[in-house]
């Protein structure tokens, strides 16, 4: 079975527990690392800590879920080894996947519905990487500091 980490703020929790059981349907382990409930927390804290897990190998993908999903967008791209793609649109997140390779997955909580959410859950986790050109590109990333 598949590993996946998955963490929000409290305006992603709602969604975040609405699709947890779409990933378990899926066939993935999900790593919740919170929060627990929606009192307020800071996007910075669990965006860092499922970037990290993700950067380090720990999981080989992860989804992040804020208001609008730009806190968490930032956050976890500055790490050199994360490509968080935000998509609150399905074609972005299947592209995401084709064409960046994204390995965070990043949707806000505030922004979308939960069943527009789980269809592109089930899109990016399901949409392989094209490869050959695209990895040429992604190559160059290591020059953009
Ligand atoms: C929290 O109010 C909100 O700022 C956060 O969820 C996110 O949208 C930040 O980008």
């Amino acid at each position: 079975m598949t590993a996946l980490i998955i963490g929000a703020d409290h305006a992603g929790y709602p969604m975040k527990e609405a699709i947890k059981p779409i990933l378990a349907n899926l066939g993935y382990e999900v790593e919740d690392i919170g929060p627990y409930d929606e009192n307020s927390v800071d996007y910075p804290d669990f965006g860092d800590r499922v970037a990290r897990a993700v950067a380090g190998g720990a999981f080989s993908r992860g989804i992040l879920i804020c208001g609008t999903g730009i806190g968490m967008s930032m956050v976890a791209n500055r790490h050199p080894e994360i490509r968080a793609a935000l998509c609150n649109d399905l074609f972005s997140a299947i592209m995401s996947r084709r064409h960046n390779d994204a390995n965070i997955l990043v949707m806000g909580g505030r922004v979308i519905g939960t069943a527009l959410a789980g269809e592109i859950v089930r899109a990016w986790t399901e949409t392989p990487f094209e490869g050959g050109r695209h990895a040429d590109r992604l190559e160059k990333f290591c020059h953009c500091r």
